[in-house]
């Protein structure tokens, strides 16, 4: 029998990558996503899966969804995103990342769905202590959003105890990258990460481009993140919901590709890749901003077996390059 995933969020970057690998996989798919920031037009032209608009705070939706589709799991990457803006409004943030989490997680308990596959962050590390940073370095998220996602960690395991529900949690390092097809791809609005807003600038739809800090403790002074590509993370999903439905134990995976780049290694090989110019201007450091953040998945590679395609950063902005060329000409 084809076992059906609920995948909330299905609409926006991650989770229509999810959408297309699950799809790949032999997977059926249900979509729920409210459209604040989904792109519905994608689900129909690319993803062909059914799209159920509504809200995850919604329990008698959720209900009726439920008791309408045989769900063996659920995917969720239904959140509000924007790390800056949860400090400004952390009630927008608290009520629809963890109230909305918790009204699926008592629907799910009511229908006997036990298996949740959900995307936390590494913003709950908070500053780093050590890099790279595994997953039992200390959590000390440093905004709402960053707090919002630790506090469904917290339930899932509450909600195991408790329901004997079974999820893993994935902590995402920066997620960057397109479908190599350049069927999907990154289109935040507004953009926030730094690989999409190069190359918006790269195509004349920004002016130009900010770098926060330039007097960090590394080599050229710029932050360093590490990037991990859209598919590899969708690959990721696949083999953390087989593992739970396959009886594996409640289990929290970093996913991060193990190599930093500075903002400014970023932006040359934006630079290079477009073959276009980047005007970038100078800034002050962000408060709250980590100089260093590099995350260790080998706890994934090993349990999971999970092996990232696209490590390197010229693959990844490249199959970006190629979706925003696609995207916005
Ligand atoms: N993008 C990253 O680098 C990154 C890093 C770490 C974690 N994450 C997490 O990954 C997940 C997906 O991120 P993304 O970059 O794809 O964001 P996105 O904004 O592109 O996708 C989120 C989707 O959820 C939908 N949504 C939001 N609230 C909803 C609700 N209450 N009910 C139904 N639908 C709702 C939006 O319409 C959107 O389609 C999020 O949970 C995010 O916190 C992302």
């Amino acid at each position: 029998m084809t076992e059906t995933i609920l995948v909330t969020g299905g609409a926006g970057y991650i989770g229509s990558h999810a959408v297309l690998a699950l799809k790949k996989a032999g997977y059926n798919v249900v979509i729920l996503d409210n459209l604040s920031y989904g792109h519905p037009e994608l689900v129909k032209e690319v993803l062909q899966v059914e799209l159920i608009v509504g809200n995850t705070g919604d329990r008698p939706l959720l209900d009726k969804l439920f008791s309408t589709h045989n769900i063996s799991a659920v995917m969720h990457f239904a959140a509000f995103i924007a790390v800056g803006e949860s400090v400004k409004e952390p009630a927008k943030y608290y009520q629809n990342n963890v109230t909305g989490t918790l009204t699926l997680l008592e629907a799910m308990i009511a229908a006997n769905v036990k298996k949740f596959v959900f995307s936390s962050t590494c913003a709950i590390y908070g500053m780093p202590q050590e890099i790279p940073m595994t997953e039992k370095h200390p959590k000390n998220p440093l905004s709402p959003y960053a707090a919002s996602k630790y506090m469904i960690e917290q339930i899932l395991a509450d909600f195991e105890v408790a329901y004997d529900l079974k999820s893993v949690a994935f902590r995402y390092f920066n997620a960057s990258g397109a479908n190599p097809e350049a069927l999907l791809g990154e289109d935040h609005n507004p953009e926030t990460h730094l690989i999409p807003l190069a190359l918006l600038t790269a195509l004349k739809k920004r002016e130009c481009l900010y770098i926060f800090g330039t007097d960090y403790p590394t080599e050229d002074g710029t932050a360093i993140r590490d990037y991990i590509h859209v598919n590899d993370l969708a690959d990721a999903h696949i083999l953390g919901l087989k593992y739970l439905l396959n009886g594996g134990e409640s289990n929290i995976f970093n996913l991060g590709n193990g190599n930093g780049f500075s903002v400014k290694e970023v932006i040359e090989t934006a630079r290079k890749i477009t073959g276009r110019e980047i005007k970038v201007i100078e800034t002050e450091r962000r408060e709250g901003d980590a100089p260093i953040l590099i995350g260790s998945s080998e706890k994934a590679r090993q349990i999971l077996n999970w092996q990232p395609q696209y490590a390197d950063i010229e693959t990844i902005i490249a199959h970006a390059w190629q979706w925003h060329q696609q995207r916005h000409n």
